[in-house]
C-alpha cells in the first residue's frame, strides 16, 4: 500500500472517483468463470463478497438465508430488547437448518412414544421427517409427516414408521456426490448414514443435494449448512447473548457499536475471548489507522469500517465526526495490511461504487439500504398514496420501512419505550433516519446484478478475478483513479 494512495483519497468518497479503463483480458464476463473470493474474517471466505447488514429492518433469516445462499453472508441484526435473547437465536438458528450437507443430528424420537408426540415435535421444529432412535442408540426407522396424517394419535411410533429394513441405508459417513448417486440408483428421497452398530450418524435428504446444486457459490459451514452472522452490543446482555448466539451456530459474532474504537470495546472484546475462546469476531466500527490497530491489538478477526457514510445514518450531521469512506478505507486497508480483512460498512448507493469499495480496501462490502425494500427485508407492506406528476393522479405505492439502527423509531422499539415522551428520546441522541422506500422484489436480482456488473468492473480493470483487481490496482493506484472535477461528476452520477 502506497502513500499516495492516501494522498489521492484524502476528504473523498466514492462519487469523487471514477476508474480509468484498462485492456480486457477476460473471453466472458460470466460471474460463474471470474473468481471473485474474498476473506470475511481470519477463516471464513465468501464467493462472493458482499454481507447485508445487522439492522432492524434489514436482516433477519430470510435474508441471511438468500445472502448465504447467493455466496455471501447475512448478519442478524441485534435490534432486540435487552435480555430478550431467543428471538435473535431462533432467526439464527432458521438460517442453519435451511439446507445440510448430511444432518449430523437429525431430530429424533424414541419407538415407544405416540404419533400425537411425534406430530407436536415435527409441527415444533418444523421438521417433516423423524428418526427413530431405540433406548440403546439403534436406529430403528423414519417417521415422516404423513405416517401422522389421519391416523389414531395414541399409535406407538414404531407401528407407524418405516422400519430399517424397508429403507435403503449406507453404513459410514459419505461424500453428498456418492449419496446422491446412491439415492439416484435405489430411487430413494432420504438416505440415513448409519456406523457398523448400527448408530446413526446422519441423514442425506433429496431435498439438500438438489439446494447444493441450485447454489454452487453458498456460503456453507463444514457440515454444508449456510453459514450466518450475529451481532451483538458491547454492554448489557452482550455476554449470555453471544454464548446463545454460538450455541445456535452462528459463525461469527460481529461486536457492533457506533464508535469501535473506545474503551467499551476493549472490555467487551477481552470478556468476549476470555468466555467464548476461539470464535471468529468482528469488531467495529472504526474509521482510522489508530481504530484498525486497536481493534487488531485485541485480536479482531475483521474490522468493520464506516463512520457515518450509511444511508439511514445522521451521525456526521449531529455531532460533525466521521471520515469520507474512500479516506477511511484506504487509511485502515494501510493500518491493517494482510493481517485481517475489512468490511467495507456503509455509503454503496450505486453498483459501482462497490468495485471501488473493494479496490480501496474492503475485502467485502455491507449493504444497508441498497437491499432496503426487498422482499427479504422484515416488515409489513404498506400502501402510501403517491401522486403521478404528469397524470396528476394519485395511485396507491407499496413502501417499506429503512431506518438507521440509531434512529428514534429503533431505539423505542429496543427500550421498549412506546410511552416515553418524544422529547426523552430526542435526549437520547439519534443518530439515524427512518425512511419508506418503494417494495420491491427479491434481494437475489439485486445481488446477482451487483455481481455481474462487479464482474464487468473487473473486465474494465484488466484483470481476471477480484484478486488481480486488486493487486494491478494497489500496484500502481494512480494508473487506475481519476479525480472528478464537479462537472465531471455530474456526467457521471447524476442521471
Ligand atoms: P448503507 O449505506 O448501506 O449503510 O445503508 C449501512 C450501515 O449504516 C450503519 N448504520 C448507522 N449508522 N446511525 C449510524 O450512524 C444509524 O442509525 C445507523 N444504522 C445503520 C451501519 O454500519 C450499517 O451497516
Amino acid at each position: 500500500m502506497s502513500s499516495d494512495l492516501l494522498d489521492v483519497v484524502r476528504g473523498c468518497t466514492f462519487d469523487d472517483f471514477l476508474l480509468t479503463p484498462q485492456q480486457g483480458i477476460v473471453p466472458t464476463r460470466d460471474p460463474a468463470r471470474i473468481d471473485l473470493s474474498a476473506r470475511v474474517s481470519e477463516r471464513i471466505t465468501l464467493r462472493r463478497p458482499l454481507l447485508s447488514a445487522n439492522m432492524d429492518t434489514v436482516t433477519r433469516a430470510a435474508m441471511a438465508v438468500a445472502l448465504a445462499e447467493e455466496g455471501g453472508l447475512g448478519v442478524i441484526d441485534r435490534g432486540y430488547r435487552a435480555g430478550d435473547i431467543d428471538p435473535q437465536v431462533a432467526e439464527v438458528a432458521a438460517v442453519k437448518r435451511t439446507q445440510h450437507g448430511t444432518i449430523a443430528d437429525p431430530h429424533r424420537i424414541a419407538p415407544d412414544r405416540t404419533v400425537r408426540d411425534a406430530a407436536r415435535l415435527m409441527e415444533q421444529t418444523r421438521v417433516g421427517t423423524l428418526a427413530v432412535v431405540g433406548a440403546t442408540g439403534r436406529f430403528l426407522g423414519l417417521l415422516t409427516e404423513r405416517d401422522t396424517r389421519f391416523v389414531d394419535g395414541d399409535q406407538r411410533v414404531d407401528a407407524r414408521m418405516t422400519p430399517l429394513d424397508r429403507l435403503v441405508v449406507e453404513t459410514g459417513p459419505m461424500s453428498l456426490d456418492a449419496a446422491e448417486a446412491v439415492m439416484a440408483a435405489k430411487k430413494v428421497k432420504k438416505l440415513p448414514l448409519v456406523s457398523a452398530e448400527g448408530r446413526l450418524l446422519g441423514l442425506v435428504t433429496a431435498k439438500d443435494v438438489i439446494k447444493h446444486r441450485q447454489h454452487p457459490f453458498a456460503t456453507r459451514d463444514e457440515q454444508g449448512r449456510l453459514r450466518v452472522g450475529a451481532a451483538i452490543g458491547a454492554t448489557g446482555d452482550y455476554l449470555e447473548r453471544a454464548a446463545e448466539l454460538v450455541r445456535a451456530g452462528a459463525d461469527l459474532l460481529v461486536v457492533d457499536i457506533a464508535h469501535g474504537h473506545s474503551i467499551v470495546m476493549a472490555r467487551a472484546l477481552e470478556a468476549l475471548r476470555a468466555a467464548l475462546g476461539d470464535v471468529e469476531i468482528v469488531a467495529g466500527n472504526v474509521g482510522t489507522e489508530d481504530g484498525v490497530r486497536f481493534l487488531l491489538e485485541r485480536g479482531a478477526n475483521a474490522i468493520k469500517v464506516g463512520i457515518g457514510p450509511g444511508g439511514g445514518c445522521t451521525t456526521r450531521i449531529t455531532t460533525s465526526f466521521g471520515v469520507p469512506q474512500a479516506e477511511a478505507l484506504a487509511r485502515c486497508r494501510q493500518a491493517a495490511g494482510d493481517r485481517v480483512p475489512l468490511i467495507a460498512d456503509g455509503g454503496i448507493r450505486r453498483d459501482g461504487a462497490v468495485a471501488l469499495a473493494l479496490l480501496l480496501g474492503g475485502d467485502c462490502v455491507m449493504l444497508g439500504s441498497a437491499l432496503a425494500g426487498t422482499e427479504e427485508t422484515p416488515g409489513e407492506i404498506v400502501l402510501k398514496p403517491v401522486l403521478l406528476p404528469d397524470s396528476q393522479k394519485i395511485v396507491q405505492v407499496p413502501f417499506k420501512v429503512f431506518r438507521g439502527m440509531a434512529s428514534i423509531a429503533a431505539v423505542r422499539d429496543r427500550l421498549d419505550l412506546e410511552d416515553a415522551d418524544p422529547r426523552e428520546l430526542e435526549a437520547l441522541g439519534a443518530e439515524g433516519l427512518e425512511v419508506s422506500v418503494p417494495a420491491r422484489g427479491s434481494v437475489r436480482t439485486v445481488l446477482r446484478n451487483m455481481v455481474r456488473h462487479l464482474c464487468s468492473a473487473i473486465s474494465y480493470g484488466g484483470a481476471a478475478s477480484l484478486g488481480e483487481f486488486r493487486a494491478a490496482f494497489h500496484a500502481d493506484p494512480r494508473r487506475f483513479l481519476i479525480r472528478l472535477s464537479p462537472a465531471a461528476r455530474r456526467e457521471s452520477y447524476e442521471r
